[in-house]
């Protein structure tokens, strides 16, 4: 009788585990299938995948693209449920240290862009295709939901791999912005080609500055010799090697003393990108693990050289020019001179816009990466410029007593004298005698000084 039962019963769990085992095996099919079918529909597709990392770790398209019930950009693809978006919050589920330094850095706000005056620009002055196609595709859009499309995804948010994308699933970010799909190569990452897809242009040229730079030239050489050893898994900055940094190196590269990271903004001092450069928190701090990659190849004494230099064109820019033509711009809305409320619909205010946006942070920039051009002609030149020749002309025009005045008291301050109160001969005489640069030496001041002993010369 027992004998019997206990028949029944093995035959029950033999019947009980081969039932599993046959689901567990068409499932696992069906997750081999992709890679086979796509072999065909795709090739290209499969074999950046199969080429990589990922194929040869046996991290599968399944892997990736699976989704769970009630995701809402989840469908049903020839028998499982997947997405087609791979946020950072699914690339966390293996690499965790990654996904968390990314949440933290600038790159994944940087699709909370839609408030900003660039994009009052591209949705009003433009018009919506131009931020879709133009400034989306930098940032990162919104995803939305649009469930009558094949992958539930409008078409209108994706494709798109902005750095800052707001995902469905509520991350920020996307890491193919980086890491193209589908080889998610840290050899590709580490070039700086793959910075310069957004770090370019009128308003933040640092892939042009660092062309230019000693910096880039000697990137160029190494990497035509295979000197650079890109896609080595350690990294190590003047140990696996020694040519030249790329933008990888500087900014999240490892060294001797500390790891890699992907929040780019950790060895940053300054941040210049508003109208008037802002001090970074615990400034001090990061700069000093920026001046520990550069003593990878350099001695301290030059780099603290460099930063001297570096920190008197910022606050140049920011004491002689930027912080006036700010204080002038509060004048004009404060007395209501720009037009009937609307913005950008005044000389002014694109003079003032390019002035800052465009040519102050050129000249910021090419100073924080060594390109010399970009500091002088395409910075300094065109600030100076269109401060003098444009800026104020327009201002004038408005003829408001109290900009008038700012701007006359402004010109007979010392570094603008030369302009209008200042005879030809005195300037030339402060200039040979070296009194005119013996006035800007107090600008060479580092970020976490600023507001303290040193404040603003011009008016004085
Ligand atoms: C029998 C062939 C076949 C199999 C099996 C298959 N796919 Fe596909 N898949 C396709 C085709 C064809 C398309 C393109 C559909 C279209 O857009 O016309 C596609 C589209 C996709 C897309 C993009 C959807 C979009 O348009 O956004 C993803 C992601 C995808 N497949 C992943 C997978 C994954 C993961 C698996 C395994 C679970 C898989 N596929 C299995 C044929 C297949
Ligand atoms: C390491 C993770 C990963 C793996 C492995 C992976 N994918 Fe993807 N796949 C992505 C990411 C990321 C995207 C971009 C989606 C987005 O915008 O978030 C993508 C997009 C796609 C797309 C739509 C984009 C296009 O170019 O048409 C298809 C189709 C696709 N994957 C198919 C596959 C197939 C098939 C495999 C296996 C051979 C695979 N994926 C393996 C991460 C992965
Ligand atoms: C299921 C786990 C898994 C998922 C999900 C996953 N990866 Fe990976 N990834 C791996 C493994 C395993 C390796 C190989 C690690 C190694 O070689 O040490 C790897 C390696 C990498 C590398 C290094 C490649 C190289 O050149 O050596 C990058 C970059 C990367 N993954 C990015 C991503 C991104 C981006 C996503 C999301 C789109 C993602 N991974 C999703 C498991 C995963
Ligand atoms: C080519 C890629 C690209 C395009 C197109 C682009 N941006 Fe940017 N944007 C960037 C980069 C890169 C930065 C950061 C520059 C830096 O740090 O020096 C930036 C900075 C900004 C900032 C400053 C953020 C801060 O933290 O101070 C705003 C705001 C902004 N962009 C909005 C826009 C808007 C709106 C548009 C479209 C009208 C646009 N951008 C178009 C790449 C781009
Ligand atoms: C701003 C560009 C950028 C973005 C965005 C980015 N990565 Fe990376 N990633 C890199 C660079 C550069 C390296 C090489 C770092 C090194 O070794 O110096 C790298 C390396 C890696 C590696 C190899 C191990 C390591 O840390 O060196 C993995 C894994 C990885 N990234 C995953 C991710 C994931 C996951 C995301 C999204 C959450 C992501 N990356 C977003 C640029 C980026
Ligand atoms: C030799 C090291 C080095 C290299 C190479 C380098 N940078 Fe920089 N970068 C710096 C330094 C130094 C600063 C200023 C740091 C500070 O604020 O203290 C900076 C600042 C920046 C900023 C902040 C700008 C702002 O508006 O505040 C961005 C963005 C940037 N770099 C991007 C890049 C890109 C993209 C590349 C490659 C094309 C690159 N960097 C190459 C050292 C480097
Ligand atoms: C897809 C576009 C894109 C790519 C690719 C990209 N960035 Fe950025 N980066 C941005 C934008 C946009 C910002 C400004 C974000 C903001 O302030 O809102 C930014 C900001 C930065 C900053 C300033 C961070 C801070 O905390 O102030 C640094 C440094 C930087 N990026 C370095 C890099 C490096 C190095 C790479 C390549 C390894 C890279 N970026 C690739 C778009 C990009
Ligand atoms: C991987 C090595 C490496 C790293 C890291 C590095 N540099 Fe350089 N740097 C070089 C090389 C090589 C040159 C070209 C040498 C020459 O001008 O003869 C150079 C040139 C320079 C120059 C121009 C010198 C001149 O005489 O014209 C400056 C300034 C500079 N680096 C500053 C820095 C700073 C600041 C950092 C860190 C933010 C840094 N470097 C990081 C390798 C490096």
């Amino acid at each position: 009788m027992l004998k019997r039962i206990l028949t029944v019963l093995s035959i029950c769990v033999f019947m009980a585990s081969s039932a599993i085992a046959g689901e567990q095996a068409s499932e696992e099919q069906l997750k081999g299938k992709c890679m086979i079918c796509h072999k065909r529909e795709s090739p290209g597709l499969y074999n950046q995948w199969s080429e990589s990392a990922h194929g040869k770790r046996n991290v599968t398209c399944y892997s990736c693209h699976q989704a769970q019930p009630g995701e809402p950009d989840a469908f049903m693809h020839e028998g499982l449920l997947i997405a087609t978006l791979v946020t950072p919050k699914d690339c966390g589920r293996c690499h965790e240290k990654q996904r968390d330094q990314v949440a933290k850095s600038h790159h994944a706000k940087a699709g909370r862009i839609l408030e900003s005056l660039d994009n009052y620009l591209a949705g009003v002055m433009a018009g919506g295709p131009a931020a879709v196609n133009g400034c989306e595709n930098c940032h990162g859009t919104k995803v939305k939901i649009d469930p009558a499309s094949p992958n539930k995804l409008a078409r209108g948010t994706w494709p798109n791999s902005g750095i800052g994308r707001i995902n469905p699933d509520g991350s920020e970010g996307s890491c193919n912005a980086c890491h193209s799909r589908h080889s998610f190569s840290k050899d590709q990452a580490r070039r700086p080609e793959n910075c310069g897809k957004c770090h370019l242009g009128p308003d933040h040229p640092q892939k042009e500055v660092y062309e230019e730079s000693k910096h880039g030239i000697a990137y160029r050489a190494a990497k035509d010799n295979g000197e650079m050893n890109m896609g080595k898994d350690k990294w190590v900055a003047g140990v696996d090697y020694f040519r030249a940094p790329t933008c990888a190196t500087c900014h999240m590269g490892a060294t001797q003393n500390q790891e890699s990271t992907h929040d780019v903004g950790t060895r940053l001092s300054w941040n210049l990108r508003p109208p008037v450069s802002k001090p970074q928190e615990n400034g001090k701090e990061k700069r000093e693990r920026m001046m520990d990659v550069c003593q990878a190849c350099h001695g301290k004494t030059f780099v603290k050289g460099f930063y001297y230099q570096f920190d008197g064109l910022v606050n140049l820019y920011d004491e002689k020019f930027g912080k006036p033509a700010q204080e002038i711009m509060e004048i004009l809305k404060k007395n209501k001179l720009l037009g009937k409320g609307a913005q950008f619909t005044n000389e002014v205010e694109w003079i003032y816009w390019e002035l800052w946006h465009h040519e102050g942070r050129r000249a910021r920039h090419g100073a924080s990466m060594m390109g010399p051009d970009y500091t002088w002609w395409h910075g300094m030149y065109e600030v100076g410029k269109h401060f003098y020749m444009k800026f104020i002309p327009a201002v004038r025009q408005l003829s408001d007593k109290e900009a008038n005045a700012y701007i006359d008291r402004l010109l007979a301050s010392g570094w603008h004298k030369w302009f209008r109160n200042a005879s030809p001969q005195e300037t030339l005489e402060a200039l040979k005698s070296g009194a005119l640069a013996e006035s800007y030496q107090p600008l060479y001041f580092p970020p976490w000084e600023r507001g303290t002993k040193h404040s603003n010369w011009y008016g004085k």
